[in-house]
């Protein structure tokens, strides 16, 4: 049953964070008559722009996080991102509403401690070599103890790369130190380092637990996706990254295990690294992934329909309709607002699409749009997408 947007029996979910994916969550949304309200830390956030109601609130203040509940009475909370006021979110489930996919996932997939324990130690996945640090000298202590070098050095709660470096010699781990202790968001101080796997290609495999149609939970796998990352950040990504047949189940059955420990119903994307048959698992997030963006012109239901359609309750089909690639956009100049030339070119690319965030203020390298194609292999549409991403031009205004 879903009820009618703005009155009294209206089905009410309210992001928290209303970024770029956020806001294809909630039209998503919108196009099933649920009512919407969009929350984020600044105005006119890309969600914002597009739902029924938005707030402007620190939302790792738990005072504001659940005001703001009480006033809105959502019937679902779909967190966006990962810096949020777990306490009271714990205290907004215990209090009767769903919180997607549940706030130990929250909990858990926010602190690379909390998931790479579940992971590795729990339930055994294989993962790269990895140890946690306090200090310094904690961290040369640990890759002299066996993570060895090259490394990865990472904030236990951060993500898109920030905070994050990859050294190969011990004058560098100073640096290293230094930069992730200062570059996390909440519990600064505390270090990942792992072992660099030496893998063939990373995928998202976008995970989805949902009602099938006799009212039972199951889990579906989309095409995997294969994608590009610099800086920790994707630049890239393709539906389907052609991957042999046990790498694939093997990739699934990692997928299954995570997911179903993370519990609850929605859409996960879980990133694995790959080579020959072998399959690692990295992360996950409980949530739409930015390397499944793809999915606007590659599935049926992109994975924001699918996270939509799972979180309500309803019937979900992972199916896939062509090859596609997508290519990020980036800001390229730091301002309050940019103008984006070059539309007509980028969009005369053959079956290329071109989505503009809307964001307000522009970085260097804040991601400020996406190109998307479609092609008859991924190779193409690689081409095709990074071809109409480059084809667009960002001015700063004025
Ligand atoms: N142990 C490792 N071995 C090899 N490559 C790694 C390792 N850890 C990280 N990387 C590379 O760095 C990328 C970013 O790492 P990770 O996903 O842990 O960071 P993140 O900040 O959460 O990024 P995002 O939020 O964009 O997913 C990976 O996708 C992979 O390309
Ligand atoms: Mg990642």
């Amino acid at each position: 049953m879903i009820g009618t947007p703005l009155s009294a029996n209206a089905t009410k979910v309210m992001l928290l964070g209303s970024g770029e994916l956020g806001k294809e969550v909630i039209i998503a949304l919108q196009r099933l008559g649920v009512e919407v309200i969009a929350v984020d830390r600044y105005k006119n956030a890309p969600g914002h722009q597009v739902a029924h109601r938005a707030h402007v609130i620190d939302m790792t203040d738990a005072d504001a996080l659940k005001a703001l509940v009480d006033q809105v009475k959502p019937h679902f909370i779909v967190p966006e991102i990962e810096a949020l006021n777990t306490q009271a979110l714990a205290e907004i489930e215990a209090g009767g509403v769903t919180v997607v996919p549940s706030v130990r996932a929250v909990q858990l997939t926010m602190n690379r401690e909390g998931i790479r324990r579940l992971a590795a130690e729990e339930l055994g996945l294989p993962t790269s070599p990895y140890a946690f640090a306090r200090s310094e000298t904690e961290l040369q202590a640990a890759i002299d103890a066996g993570i060895g070098y090259p490394c990865f050095i990472k904030p236990t709660m951060s993500s898109s790369g920030k905070g994050q470096s990859r050294i190969t010699q011990a004058s560098e781990v100073k640096t290293a130190w230094e930069y992730a202790a200062s570059g996390g968001r909440v519990n600064q101080g505390v270090v990942i380092v792992e072992g660099q796997i030496d893998f063939d290609y990373e995928i998202t495999l976008l995970t989805v637990r949902a009602k099938n149609a006799q009212g039972q939970l199951e889990t579906y796998f989309c095409a995997p996706i294969g994608h590009v990352q610099q800086h920790g950040d994707y630049v890239e990504s393709w539906q389907p990254q052609a991957m042999q047949p046990k790498a694939l189940e093997n990739a699934q059955q990692v997928a299954r295990k995570v997911t179903e420990a993370l519990g609850g119903q929605g859409l996960f994307g879980v990133e694995l690294f790959v080579k020959g048959e072998q399959v690692w698992f990295s992360e996950v997030s409980p949530r739409p992934h930015d390397t499944g963006m793809v999915t606007m012109c590659t599935q049926r239901l992109n994975e924001f329909e699918l996270h939509g359609r799972a979180i309500l309750g309803l019937p979900v089909d992972v199916s896939q309709r062509d090859a596609g690639a997508s290519a990020v956009i980036y800001g390229g100049a730091d301002a309050a607002s940019l103008e984006y030339h070059g539309l007509e070119a980028a969009l005369a690319v053959p079956d290329s699409e071109i989505r503009l965030f809307g964001k307000p203020e522009s970085f260097v390298r804040r991601r400020m749009g996406v190109a998307l194609a479609t092609a008859e292999n991924t190779e193409l549409a690689r081409e095709r997408a990074k071809q109409a991403a480059a084809l667009v031009t960002p001015k700063v205004a004025g």
